[in-house]
C-alpha cells in the first residue's frame, strides 16, 4: 500500500494549539494558487528533480557504471557535503542497515561498504584513509558546482594519495557533477576520469534521485529502479490541485499554517525506525536551506526543522515537545511491518513490571509507543501528524523523498521565498576564500578586516 498521511491531530479545536478551523477551511483555495505556481515553475524547467524518476537514461548512467565495476571494490567513499552527502547517507541507513558494514566481506556477498566524508575534519579523513585499501576503493567526488572548497580539498588529497600508491586514477575516481560547469568537468576530460551528470536544473538538496544518490546506491546493491518507481508514484499523486488527495500539499500547507497561524515554527521530523534516522537529517537540510530566507520586501521567514528519533527521543526531547513552549509540530513516521521482528520472552510471569511485555514483540512495542506519544501530544494540545509506510524499502523511501521535495516547493510559494537558492551561505564562503587566499577574494578580505576582532575584555 502507498504511504498514508494522517493529519487528524494537526487541527484545532480538537488539538488546542493546532491549525485554526477557519484557516484550514480556506486552505483548499490557498492551495490551488500554490499548486499553480509550482506547475508554472515546472513548465519553466526550474524543477528538474520532478523529472528524475522518469529519466531512464540518467538512471542507467549509475546502473551501468555500477555493473561495469561489480566486484572491483570493498569500499566506496563519497566526498561531498550538504545535498551531495545527506541523500547518500539517508539511503545507506534506510536501505542498508548499519550492521551491514560490520559483516565480513563474504557475508556481505561482495557488496562494498559505503562511507560518506561530508566534513573536512582531518581526523576523520585520516582515520578512513588508513582503514581502506586504496587498491580496492572507489572515490565518488560529488559536487554540483564542481568547486566547493571542502569537497575540492578532499579530492586533492585523494588524488595525490592514489598517485603516490601508483594506482590508475581512472579506476578509482568518478565525478558526479554539473554536465557543463565547474572545475571537475575539464579535469575529467583531461585525465580520463569518468563523470556522471547532475542535470543543470537540479540543485544539491533536491539531487538525491540523480546520480548523487543513485550511483552510491547502485554500487552497494540498493534497488534504484524500485526507489525511482516509488518516487514517480508519489509525483503522480501530487500532480492534483485537489488538496484532499495531494499528500505533499497537505503536509506543506499544514506546516505553514501551523507556523503562521498557530505559532508552531519548529517542525520536528520523528521517524520510529532506526533505518530512517538519517532520513530525518536529510529532511532538516531540505526544509532549512530551502525556506529560511529574507523576503523580497524585507523581513525574514523560515520554520526551524528538527530531527528526532522514536522511541529514543521519548527519553530526551519529548519532554520539551510536551511541556515546553507550544511552538512545534511533530511529524511521526510509522512503519507498519517491522521486518525481522523479535518476540519478547515471558521469562518472569510473576513480575508485574516485566510480565506485560512477554509474548509481545519489539516491533509492536515500538509502534504502540509512537501511537501513545502522538496521542499524548494531542491531549496536551500539541499538533502532530503521522506518515505511515508499510515497510522501509526502496519504493517507500522513494515516495517519502518525493513527497517532501514537492512539499518544499509548495512551502516556498506559501512563505513567498525561492526554495531553490541559498544566498545566505555565500558571505561565509567568501570570508573563507579570503582567509585561505583564493584569488579574486580581495574585497571579501577587506570586508573581513573591518569586522570586530576578539576583545580580550570579553574573553574569559
Ligand atoms: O543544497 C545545496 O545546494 C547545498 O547544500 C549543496 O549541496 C552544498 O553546498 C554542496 O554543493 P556542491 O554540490 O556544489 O558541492
Amino acid at each position: 500500500m502507498a504511504l498514508r498521511l494522517d493529519y487528524t491531530n494537526m487541527l484545532a479545536p480538537a488539538v488546542a494549539h493546532g491549525v485554526p478551523a477557519d484557516a484550514w477551511q480556506s486552505a483548499a483555495r490557498e492551495f490551488t494558487r500554490v499548486h499553480e505556481a509550482a506547475a508554472a515553475q515546472r513548465t519553466s524547467g526550474a524543477l528538474g528533480f520532478l523529472d528524475l524518476p522518469g529519466d531512464a537514461a540518467l538512471r542507467d548512467q549509475s546502473v551501468r557504471f555500477a555493473e561495469s565495476r561489480s566486484g572491483s571494490y570493498d569500499d566506496i567513499v563519497v566526498l561531498g557535503i550538504g545535498g551531495s552527502a545527506l541523500g547518500p547517507v539517508a539511503l545507506r541507513t534506510a536501505l542498508r542497515p548499519p550492521y551491514w558494514n560490520l559483516l565480513d566481506a563474504k557475508r556481505r556477498r561482495g557488496s562494498p561498504r559505503l562511507h560518506v566524508l561530508d566534513n573536512v575534519d582531518p581526523r576523520t579523513m585520516a582515520a578512513l584513509l588508513v582503514q581502506v585499501d586504496l587498491a580496492r576503493t572507489l572515490f565518488i567526488i560529488t559536487s554540483k558546482s564542481g568547486g566547493t572548497a571542502e569537497t575540492m580539498a578532499q579530492y586533492l588529497i585523494v588524488h595525490e594519495r592514489l598517485g603516490a600508491a601508483g594506482l590508475d586514477r581512472t579506476r578509482h575516481l568518478v565525478f558526479v557533477t554539473d554536465p557543463r560547469q565547474g572545475a571537475l568537468r575539464p579535469i575529467a576530460e583531461r585525465e580520463g576520469i569518468p563523470a556522471l551528470d547532475i542535470p543543470s536544473n537540479v540543485g544539491g538538496r533536491f539531487s538525491v534521485l540523480s546520480p548523487v544518490g543513485m550511483l552510491p546506491a547502485a554500487l552497494i546493491g540498493i534497488d534504484v529502479a524500485a526507489l525511482l518507481k516509488g518516487a514517480a508514484a508519489m509525483g503522480d499523486r501530487c500532480a492534483t490541485s485537489d488538496l484532499s488527495r495531494n499528500p505533499a500539499g497537505a503536509y506543506a500547507l499544514l506546516q505553514w499554517l501551523a507556523d503562521t497561524h498557530a505559532g508552531a515554527h519548529i517542525h520536528v521530523m520523528m521517524p520510529y525506525a532506526d533505518a530512517l534516522r538519517d532520513f530525518a537529517s536529510w529532511f532538516v537540510q531540505l526544509w532549512a536551506e530551502s525556506l529560511g530566507k529574507i523576503l523580497p520586501a524585507g523581513g525574514s521567514v523560515g520554520p526551524t526543522p528538527l530531527a528526532a528519533l522514536g522511541a529514543t527521543d521519548q527519553h530526551s526531547q519529548v519532554q520539551l515537545f510536551m511541556e515546553g513552549p507550544p511552538d512545534k509540530t511533530v511529524t511521526f513516521i510509522g512503519v507498519a511491518d517491522a521486518q525481522g521482528d523479535i518476540e519478547i520472552p515471558n521469562a518472569y510471569p510473576d513480575v508485574r513490571d516485566l510480565s506485560y511485555l512477554g509474548g509481545k514483540s519489539l516491533g509492536a512495542l515500538l509502534d504502540v509507543e509512537r501511537r501513545a506519544t502522538a496521542g499524548a501530544l494531542a491531549k496536551r494540545g500539541r499538533p502532530n501528524m503521522t506518515m505511515t509506510l508499510d515497510r522501509v524499502d526502496a519504493a517507500h523511501v522513494g515516495e517519502l523523498i518525493m513527497l517532501l521535495e514537492i512539499a518544499t516547493i509548495y512551502a516556498g510559494a506559501l512563505y513567498g521565498v525561492d526554495p531553490l537558492n541559498q544566498p545566505g551561505v555565500e558571505l561565509g564562503k567568501q570570508f573563507t576564500y579570503a582567509m585561505m587566499g583564493r584569488p579574486g577574494s580581495e574585497a571579501a578580505r577587506r570586508e573581513w578586516d573591518t569586522l570586530p576582532k576578539p576583545d580580550p575584555r570579553h574573553i574569559i
